[in-house]
C-alpha cells in the first residue's frame, strides 16, 4: 500500500477508535448513576436518597424560601429532604451539623458555604468519603464542593452600586452593614460594591459594620454608624434584614435624610420601597437556590456532569418596578 493508503487507514481507524471511546465514557457515567441509584435501593430497601440541608440560620424568612425551593424539588425526584441550621447565626453550629451529616452516611449535602480554615476541610471530608457536596446562597470557593449554587456575588454588589450611584448623583457618603465577615457572599458584594463606588470621586464608604444576619444587630450597628459619622447620608445593607434594621434605626435618630439600599424581597422591605422609605433593593431568588441544589443534585446521581457554578437571577428593584419585579414564593 501507498503511505497515502497507509495514511488514510490510520486516520479511520482512529476516528472509530474515538468514537468508541466516547461511547464507552458515556455509557460508563449511565451505568455509574444506575449502580448508584440500585446501591442506595438495596441497602435498606427501596429507600429514596437522603439529603440534607444546612442553613446559615433555622426559621429565618430567607432560608425559609430555599427550603421550600429545596423541598419542592426533592418530592419531584423522590429524594427525602432534611434541613437544620444554628438556632443564631454560628459558624461552630454549621461545622457541627456537616459533621453529623457525614455521620449519619446521608447521600448528598447541600450547604450555605464559608469561607474559612475550619470549614472547608469538613466539605472536604465529606467528599473524600464519598458524599456529594454543593454549596448553596454562599461559596467556599477552595473546597471539594462539586458546585456552587446561588447568587453572582460580586456581580451583585456591583449591580446595586450602579443603583447608588444613580439615586445619589454620584454624591454620597456611606455606610455599609454586612451580614457576616465569615461569608464569603457578604464580601464579595461589598468588594463589588466597592468597585463601583471609588470610581466616583464624591462617593466614599466611610464605615463598614456587621448585623450578624439579625435585624436587632443591623439597628444596634446602624445607630452607632450615624452617631459616629454624622455626615453619612447613604447606606447599603447587603443581608436580607439588614435594610429594615437601618430604616428602624433611621426613624429611631429622626435622620431621614439618609438614603437606604438593601438586599432581598422580604415583605417590610419591599413595603417601604413602595413607601418610599428604603430606595431600592438587589432581589435574589433564593427558591431557586434551593430548587436547582437538590435538581443537580438529582443530575449527579444520574452521572451527568455538574458546572462548577450556577448562577441564579438576580434584579434591581426600586419604587419604578416594585409591583413587576421577580416575587420569590
Ligand atoms: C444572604 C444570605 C443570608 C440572608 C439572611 C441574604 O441576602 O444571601 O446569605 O443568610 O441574606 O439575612
Amino acid at each position: 500500500m501507498s503511505d497515502k493508503k497507509w495514511l488514510l487507514v490510520v486516520l479511520v481507524l482512529s476516528g472509530v477508535f474515538l468514537f468508541l471511546f466516547a461511547r464507552f465514557a458515556v455509557d460508563a457515567q449511565a451505568i455509574k448513576g444506575l449502580v448508584r441509584h440500585l446501591h442506595g435501593e438495596e441497602e435498606s430497601g427501596k429507600r429514596p436518597f437522603h439529603v440534607i440541608l444546612i442553613e446559615q440560620q433555622q426559621d429565618h424568612p430567607y432560608w425559609k424560601m430555599v427550603e421550600q425551593g429545596a423541598l419542592d424539588a426533592a418530592k419531584l425526584y423522590g429524594m427525602s429532604l432534611e434541613y437544620h441550621g444554628p438556632i443564631r447565626n454560628s459558624m461552630e453550629d454549621q461545622i457541627e451539623l456537616l459533621d453529623k451529616a457525614i455521620a449519619a452516611k446521608v447521600d448528598g449535602i447541600i450547604v450555605q458555604g464559608l469561607n474559612d480554615n475550619k470549614f472547608t476541610p469538613v466539605i472536604n471530608k465529606a467528599v473524600d468519603l464519598g458524599i456529594p457536596v454543593l454549596t448553596v446562597d454562599t461559596d467556599s470557593p477552595t473546597s471539594k464542593r462539586l458546585t456552587y449554587v446561588g447568587t453572582d456575588n460580586f456581580e451583585a454588589g456591583k449591580r446595586l452600586g450602579h443603583k447608588v450611584v444613580q439615586a445619589t448623583g454620584a454624591s454620597a457618603t456611606i455606610g455599609v452593614i454586612i451580614g457576616s465577615d465569615t461569608a464569603e457572599s457578604q464580601l464579595l458584594r461589598l468588594e463589588g460594591l466597592k468597585s463601583v463606588v471609588e470610581r466616583f470621586p464624591d462617593m466614599q464608604i466611610v464605615v463598614v459594620g456587621v448585623s450578624d444576619i439579625s435585624r436587632m444587630e443591623a439597628i444596634v450597628q446602624a445607630e452607632m454608624m450615624l452617631r459616629d459619622y454624622p455626615q453619612i447620608n447613604t447606606m447599603v445593607g447587603t443581608s436580607a434584614l439588614d435594610a429594615v434594621g437601618i430604616l428602624q434605626a433611621r426613624e429611631n435618630l429622626g435622620r431621614n435624610d439618609v438614603a437606604i439600599f438593601g438586599f432581598d424581597d422580604m415583605t417590610d422591605t419591599m413595603q417601604s420601597i413602595s413607601k418610599g422609605d428604603i430606595v431600592a433593593t438587589l432581589v435574589q431568588n433564593p427558591y431557586l437556590m434551593g430548587y436547582d441544589s437538590v435538581r443537580l443534585l438529582n443530575d449527579y446521581y444520574m452521572g451527568r456532569e455538574l458546572p462548577k457554578e450556577h448562577f441564579t437571577k438576580i434584579e434591581v428593584i426600586d419604587r419604578d418596578n416594585v409591583q413587576t419585579g421577580v416575587k420569590t414564593p
